[in-house]
């Protein structure tokens, strides 16, 4: 009885052993992570929630779902949360970090100028100063752009509802790439004469507030690619459709949300780029320096036939 207890144990330690030694691995006898990559996510809301899942669906696709360990952070929206999470991945000594949206990436270039950082999905990469030359990063940063073309959106917007006159901005003036997007919109309408008005919201908060501030002031919302009124667009919505108040949004989350429509690019293909770049440089040994900013330049006009008929706005163009 004693021998067969003791045998028990040998065996007991040994799988505990050899659980130990697969740590990163699956335990199936697959080789265990090579490489610990640490992913910084701004917020959770739709649209960075889906570039994280390609990220990680390209990886796998490519065969390293076992060979990268994502360490996978949510910044909660937060600037102190982020310097903590990034200041974790530079302890731990991770190969490289990947980043979601503008302000991730700005965090993880104050905590590292060594580390590779592959930003993704940050629309104005110079405003951000993360890099001076999207064609030639100097440092240890580059990624993948999801630049805007406001153009594009007040076409569509002329097309879809020809009366409206005048536009409402709702963005946090803390994020940079809101900034970007609503200066361009500015100079587009400045220069048609169409005149705009615009309310400010510092957290998530605030979004709904600042929404009904201009409700009887516009005749349309023009809502740039703001993480924070993205995490409330559902409420933005509801009050947009309840007064029956067209809102153009510049990423197609937003219209999933309930805004109306807009031209916008493919997060899925976005996060896929991604996730090649970081291969490149993690794997094969490529330079940052020798991996441009990518930036998105498809892009296809998104409409919700639901807010469309809320609103009476004929949409039927794009859904046919
Ligand atoms: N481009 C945004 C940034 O630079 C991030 C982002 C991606 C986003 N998809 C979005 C913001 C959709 C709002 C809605 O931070």
């Amino acid at each position: 009885m004693k021998k067969l207890l003791s045998l028990l144990t040998a065996f007991t330690l040994l799988f505990a052993f050899a659980a130990c030694g697969n740590e990163n691995g699956n335990g199936n006898g697959t080789p265990s992570a090579s490489y610990t990559v640490g992913l910084l996510q701004l917020v959770e809301h739709p649209s960075l929630d889906e570039i994280r899942g390609a990220i990680i669906d390209e990886l796998a696709a490519q065969g390293y779902a076992d060979t990268i360990h994502i360490d996978y952070a949510n910044g909660q929206n937060d600037g102190s949360t982020m310097n903590t999470i990034v200041q974790k991945f530079v302890a731990d000594g991770d190969d490289a970090i990947i980043t979601i949206a503008t302000s991730a990436a700005q965090s993880a270039a104050s905590a590292t100028s060594e580390i590779p950082i592959i930003f993704s999905a940050v629309t104005d990469p110079v405003a951000a100063e993360l890099v001076s030359d999207l064609e030639h990063p100097d440092g240890n940063v580059t990624g993948v752009s999801d630049y805007i073309d406001v153009s594009a959106i007040f076409t569509l917007a002329e097309e879809l509802t020809p009366d409206v006159k005048s536009y409402g901005f709702v963005y946090n003036m803390g994020e940079v790439n809101s900034v970007s997007v609503i200066n361009q919109a500015k100079a587009y309408l400045t220069a048609k004469n169409i005149p705009f008005e615009e309310a400010y919201v510092t957290n998530i908060g605030e979004v709904t507030t600042a929404v009904q501030s201009l409700v009887g002031k516009v005749d349309a919302f023009f809502l740039p690619i703001d993480n924070t009124v993205a995490s409330a667009m559902s409420n933005v919505a509801e009050i947009a459709n309840e007064n029956k108040i067209p809102v153009y949004v510049a990423a197609d989350s937003m219209v999933y949300d309930g805004g109306l429509a807009t031209a916008g690019i493919n997060y899925k293909q976005l996060g896929k780029q991604t996730a090649d770049m970081l291969i490149r440089i993690l794997i094969e040994g490529e330079a940052i320096a020798d991996n441009p900013v990518e930036v998105m330049t498809e892009y296809s006009v998104i409409v919700n036939p639901e807010t469309a008929a809320t609103i009476g706005v004929d949409v039927s163009k794009y859904t046919e």
